[in-house]
């Protein structure tokens, strides 16, 4: 596919990285379709991390996500999963490469700055549950004269 989705998550917002991440978004060769500043509710972050129900962090994770605003955005690009997992760099900022987000602005493994989609499948999943939770700024063909 050609469409991935992301989260810059709660430790990123207050830390007043909206923009510079999104900068670096947008630098990558990523359109943005769909954006909206959000929050996510325990029952939000629940099941958005379900596959992680059984980890010893999944509380702290829920607890982390749904704790402030969010900004959740769709993306666009060839080969758009890959390419923003590459982006994002490590899960562990300690193993991020060099000029990716998590490397920039994530603070710990747990309050890593942004989420990036980890298969073809699971983004369609998540860009369908965010078309339906934020139908009033879903519109991707509004972008197709650009
Ligand atoms: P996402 O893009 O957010 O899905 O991160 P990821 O795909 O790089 O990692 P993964 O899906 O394995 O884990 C989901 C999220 O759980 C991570 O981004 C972290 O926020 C959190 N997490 C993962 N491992 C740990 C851990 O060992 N401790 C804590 N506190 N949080 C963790
Ligand atoms: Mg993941």
């Amino acid at each position: 596919t050609n469409r991935t989705f992301t989260m810059i998550k709660p430790d990123a917002v207050q830390n007043g990285h909206i923009g510079n991440i999104l900068a670096m978004i947008t630098n990558g060769g990523f359109k943005i379709v769909s954006l909206k500043l959000t929050q996510l509710t325990v029952a939000d972050a629940q099941a958005f991390y379900a596959v992680h129900a059984a980890r010893p962090f999944y509380g702290e994770l829920v607890e982390f996500m749904s704790r402030g605003p969010i900004v959740a955005a769709i993306l666009e690009k060839d080969n758009a999963v890959e390419d923003f997992r590459t982006l994002i760099g490590a899960t562990n900022p300690a193993e991020a490469a060099e000029g990716t987000i998590r490397k920039a602005y994530a603070t710990s493994i747990g309050e890593n700055a942004v989420h990036g989609s980890d298969s073809d499948e699971n983004a369609a999943i998540e860009v369908f549950l965010h078309s339906i939770s934020y139908t009033e700024c879903y519109n991707p063909k509004r972008f197709d004269r650009q």
